[in-house]
């Protein structure tokens, strides 16, 4: 294997053709983008053409291929199916939240990837956002005293559109909650470590369509700390300011913006006692707060070369596949919540 790694993408249509191949593979310095995957045949020709890639026109064509990797961003229902074809195939896959439908699906295609000796890993992109990095270091080092409470939040406006598999639980696994939750879940546990228990609320507040568009989760962590997520897909883009808040026994860290897709989130951490700079990367600002601005880097760039990078040194990823199952469990076990009106204890 040379120091760039071949990748292969599936559903490349969406989420691969606005962010992950431009951003990412084409950007990435142990990546190169060969071929790529689409049940639309056209946008797929159109997207081999954009980034100078090959169509090939099934997953096995993909597979028989040269490729060393595989970048799933097709439907959440079609996931299982195509990392264990990936599997089958002996390439290394990166795929995107959340992994499976299910617990057990995502069980299934952990053992797959395991039996064929091939790297599995999940696309929780935000966890490289550096602000989050930052912030993540000062709990590391003691800077907020004990973690006490976080919240994360990720809304959007998301009106009923004919087919849109995101729209019924039997193509996506849920709404906003399976959608944009999971990253939120996925931080706060990066941030305060485990979760121990759950319970949540799921709703249709504005849109009739079968997946929720509204859900809150309460979180308590094995630490002691709690949290909460809330996450809509009917508030208008612009008033949900995604907003993340850490607080500990020794201050608070609050961010506006930086949960989302691009690098235009700020940070500023509130600290007991912090009297010094924290970096050359801090300022001071109004109310003694320190703005948090390391230099941004783009999070498709990032997740794409930390694998890449993974499969070359034969380590495990950053972005590693127990994220993946984790998340699957806290998922579940608030869809268990929300429908039995209990608290649930993670197992
Ligand atoms: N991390 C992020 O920033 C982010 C953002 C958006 C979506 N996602 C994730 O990416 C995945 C895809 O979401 P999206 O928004 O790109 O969806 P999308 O519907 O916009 O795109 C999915 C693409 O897959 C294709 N497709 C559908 N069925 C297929 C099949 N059987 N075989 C091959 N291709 C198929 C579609 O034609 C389409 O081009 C989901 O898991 C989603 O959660 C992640």
């Amino acid at each position: 294997m040379e120091n760039k790694i071949k990748w292969g993408v599936i559903g490349s249509g969406g989420i691969a053709r606005r962010r992950t191949i431009p951003e990412g593979i084409m950007n990435a310095d142990h990546a190169v983008l060969s071929a790529v995957y689409d049940i639309n045949a056209e946008v797929n020709t159109a997207v081999a053409k954009e980034f100078n890639a090959r169509a090939v026109n099934s997953i096995q064509e993909l597979i028989s291929s040269d490729i060393d990797a595989v970048y799933i961003a097709s439907p959440v229902n079609k996931h299982f199916e195509h990392v264990l074809a990936c599997a089958k195939g002996k390439k290394h896959i990166l795929c995107e939240k959340p992994l499976g439908m299910t617990t057990a699906e995502t069980e299934k295609m952990i053992s797959a990837c395991k039996a064929e000796g091939v790297m599995l890993g999940t696309s929780f992109m935000m966890r490289f956002v550096e602000q989050h990095k930052a912030a993540l270091q000062l709990i590391q080092d003691g800077r907020l005293g004990k973690p006490v409470y976080g919240r994360a939040q990720l809304s959007c406006w998301y009106p009923p559109i004919e087919g849109a598999w995101r729209q019924d639980p039997a193509s996506g696994g849920g709404g906003s909650l399976m959608d944009m939750g999971s990253h939120c879940i996925d931080l706060l546990e990066m941030f305060f470590g485990k979760i121990r228990s759950v319970s949540c609320f799921i709703n249709n507040s504005v849109h009739p369509y079968r997946s929720e568009d509204s859900a809150v989760v309460s979180l308590l962590f094995e630490n002691g700390a709690m949290g909460t997520v809330d996450t809509y897909f009917c508030i208008p883009d612009n008033s949900s300011k995604n907003i993340l808040e850490l607080y500990g026994s020794g201050g608070s860290i609050l961010a506006k913006g930086t949960i989302g897709q691009g690098p235009a989130g700020e940070m500023t951490a509130y600290l007991e006692g912090d009297s010094s700079g924290y970096n050359a990367q801090q300022s001071r600002n109004e109310g003694d707060g320190i703005s948090i601005n390391p230099p941004p880097v783009n999070t498709y760039r990032a997740e794409i070369e930390e694998f890449s990078c993974a499969i070359i040194e034969k380590r495990e990823p950053k972005n590693n596949v127990d994220l993946g199952l984790e998340s699957q469990k806290i998922l579940a076990a608030c869809y268990e919540s929300a429908r039995t009106g209990k608290t649930i204890k993670i197992n």
